[in-house]
């Protein structure tokens, strides 16, 4: 091991997962980390499930913070994260995208005179209505190293004045995770079976954004329009329901059209089979817009923009809104779709080139084989 210890904060199911190549490669170098979890998610399905399968060790402290509003989350993270950082002195600290976790970490490693690196940066949805987009904006301006995945993200860094110097464009570490695991997915994942669905003739759904479920009509109209969609091609639907969504299903008395198949939440094998092999996939989620981007299964966005306008550049996706209309036009344009575009977030190699962009730290050619 090296002198340096790296510190990551992260707290919810898609910084494990885009995290875990970065830690991963960490290791590879013999550096030491230290994994502060904050405890934002903490039903098994949402976290410890994602350390396990993405052959992570579990964190070194889990703050278990868990649910609350904005302020009261985002404080107690910046307390408990500020004592951590205190005790290990990182040499960085890094954290990933857009949550009340990602800005905690970022918040207290700015305050704490420790270099914040912030992966996936320079995302924008132009839309200071979403929690996320706040974050963002924080985050990118106060972070040292900057890792956008595309030059179109770094481009809108560059345009609020974010100086050069701490952009690196690395691809997305989504894809380095997809590239590790999807032909494991393919093989073991009993999913397709033991839902009793067959490779293309089944539609995937995931949506649990604040802005999508807990407005009641949105939330209606989006079901009633991927079922009708889908029933026109007489597929059933698959969604797997995030907690959020499904306490709003609850609380609106909302009646799930009989197209739809409600389920739990999977885990990222099993995620990942369904998603390459959904005939559409409709989706309100960062990731799952950039999953499909890679997998080669046309999307559908249930929003009215994107922060990912990549993968609808390259013919991956298309974004419908929230109205019946607008949703069942986009999947009679997507369904179908040979999916053979390149996909927009890089060649795999993103947690490499992120950790090479740091100088305190070994680089490729350094590497000793972990023990
Ligand atoms: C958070 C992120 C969102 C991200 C998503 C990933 C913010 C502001 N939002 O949204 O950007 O896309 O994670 O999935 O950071 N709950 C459980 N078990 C859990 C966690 C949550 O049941 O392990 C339920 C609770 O009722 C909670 C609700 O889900 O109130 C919402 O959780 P929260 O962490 O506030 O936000 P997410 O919707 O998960
Ligand atoms: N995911 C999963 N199981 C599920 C739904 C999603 O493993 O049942 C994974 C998916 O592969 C992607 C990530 O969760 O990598 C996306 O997380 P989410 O949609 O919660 O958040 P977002 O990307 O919108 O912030």
């Amino acid at each position: 091991m090296t002198d340096s210890t790296v510190g990551f904060v992260l707290g919810t199911r898609p910084e494990i997962i885009k995290l875990a190549p970065v830690i991963q490669e960490c290791h590879r170098r013999g550096v030491d980390t230290h994994i502060v979890h904050t405890g934002q998610h903490y039903s098994d399905s949402l976290d410890a499930v994602f350390f396990r399968q993405l052959g992570l060790s579990p964190p070194d402290v889990n703050l278990e913070v868990g649910s609350d509003d904005h302020g009261a989350q985002t404080g107690a993270m910046l307390a408990g994260i500020e004592e951590e950082l205190q005790a290990t002195e990182p040499t960085v600290v890094f954290v990933q995208g857009d949550t009340n976790s990602t800005l905690a970490g970022a918040l207290a490693g700015s305050k704490m005179d420790v270099d914040v690196a912030h992966v996936e940066a320079g995302l924008r949805s132009f839309d200071d209505e979403m929690p996320e987009e706040t974050n963002r904006v924080i985050i990118d301006h106060i972070a040292e190293y900057l890792f956008p995945p595309t030059a179109e993200t770094a481009a809108l860094l560059r345009d609020e004045g974010i100086p050069e110097d701490r952009i690196t464009v690395t691809g997305n570490t989504i894809v380095d995770a997809v590239e590790t695991f999807d032909n494991e997915a393919a093989t073991s994942s009993q999913i397709l079976s033991e839902l009793g669905v067959s490779e293309g003739q089944f539609d995937l759904l995931t949506a649990h954004r604040a802005e999508t479920v807990d407005d009641r009509e949105a939330f209606e109209r989006i079901l009633s329009g991927v079922a009708r969609a889908s029933a026109q091609a007489e597929r059933e639907v698959i969604y797997p329901i995030h907690p959020r969504a499904e306490d709003r299903l609850e609380e609106f008395g909302i009646a799930v059209p009989d197209q739809i198949r409600l389920i739990e939440p999977l885990d990222f094998f099993d995620f990942l089979r369904l998603e390459s092999t959904a005939d559409l996939v409709f989706t309100d989620s960062g990731g799952v817009q950039e999953e499909t981007s890679i997998l080669g299964t046309p999307c559908v966005t249930l929003r009215y923009g994107t922060e990912r306008p990549e993968t609808a550049f390259v013919g991956a996706n298309c974004v419908a809104g929230r109205e019946p209309s607008s949703i069942t036009a986009a999947a009679t344009q997507m369904r179908g779709k040979a999916g053979d575009w390149n996909t927009p977030f890089g060649d795999g190699t993103a947690a490499v080139q992120i950790l090479d962009a740091i100088p305190e730290l070994p680089d490729r050619e350094a590497v000793t084989a972990p023990e």
